[in-house]
């Protein structure tokens, strides 16, 4: 896909990878919608990203607020090419320790705010693969413990492995509409994330401009050409 003036929606644009990813995709000459909760943050990568990236406040596990904010995007730019299913988050303990809370939490951002937004966006990808024979790329960045259980993520392995398995099956189902479905499985990336999850970040992480690079290439392959599935790693996590 050549990404010039393509129509990008981030979920989890405010911070972390999906910042990172609005940033880039802007440079690449896209039309860059994110959605997050924290207004203020969206409202700094706007002023910083200028008229190519609006910010849309909305809670993604809400499914009205996601209903409203896809109708803006449809309203503002008329179609949608690109989906980022980015917005996610661990809580991370033992299982006995995990509150009922803190489940649900994850569940909610991490699985419904996939659903909601992907199956939103499914129709308005037939419809322009109807048009011109190519539907558009959905990406959900799943991480490794989508791949791999360990103890005390027990709740964030569930969602990822859950999100592996929606990828898989959506992937297969999708892709003689001219719907392109890729899942990144990522390890330790340097971001606000481990605040939440409630652990020290590894010594040697990967950057969001990592990941966010091949992001990039991902979406700039041929239309023919799908990467499904991407493993990232840093190479020394315990540092040299
Ligand atoms: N960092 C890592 O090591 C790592 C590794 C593998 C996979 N991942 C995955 O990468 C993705 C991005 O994480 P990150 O590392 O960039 O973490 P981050 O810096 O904490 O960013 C998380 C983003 O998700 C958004 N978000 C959380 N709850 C939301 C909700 N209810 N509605 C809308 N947006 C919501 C946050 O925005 P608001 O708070 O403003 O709503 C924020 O923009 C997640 O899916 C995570 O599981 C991260």
């Amino acid at each position: 896909m050549i990404l010039t003036d393509k129509v990008v929606l981030i979920t989890g644009a405010s911070a972390g990878l999906g910042a990172q990813f609005a940033k880039d995709l802007v440079a690449e000459g896209a039309r860059v919608f994110g959605i997050a909760r924290r207004t203020e943050r969206l409202n700094d990568l706007e002023n910083e990203l200028g008229g190519a990236f609006t910010g849309i406040t909305c809670d993604i596990t809400q499914e009205e607020q996601v209903h409203q904010a896809i109708e803006s995007v449809l309203e503002s730019a008329g179609r949608i090419d690109v989906l980022v299913n980015n917005a996610g988050l661990g809580k991370f303990g033992p299982a006995d320790k995990v509150t009922t809370e803190e489940w649900d939490l994850q569940m909610n951002v991490n699985l419904k705010g996939v659903f909601l937004a992907t199956r939103a966006v499914i129709p308005v990808m037939k419809q322009q693969n109807a048009e011109s024979g190519f539907g558009g790329h959905i990406v959900n960045i799943a991480s490794v413990a989508g791949l791999l259980g360990n103890p005390n993520i027990s709740t964030y392995n569930v969602t990822k492995f859950g999100l592996k398995g929606y990828s898989e099956s959506l992937f297969k189902e999708v892709r003689q509409d001219g719907i392109k479905v890729s899942c990144f499985y990522p390890g330790s990336i340097r971001t606000e994330f481990f605040d939440e999850a409630g652990i020290p970040i590894s010594a040697n992480p990967m950057t969001p401009e990592n990941i966010s690079s091949t992001l990039v290439h991902v979406l700039k392959t041929p239309d023919n050409y799908l990467i499904s599935e991407i493993v990232m790693r840093p190479l020394r996590p315990k540092g040299v």
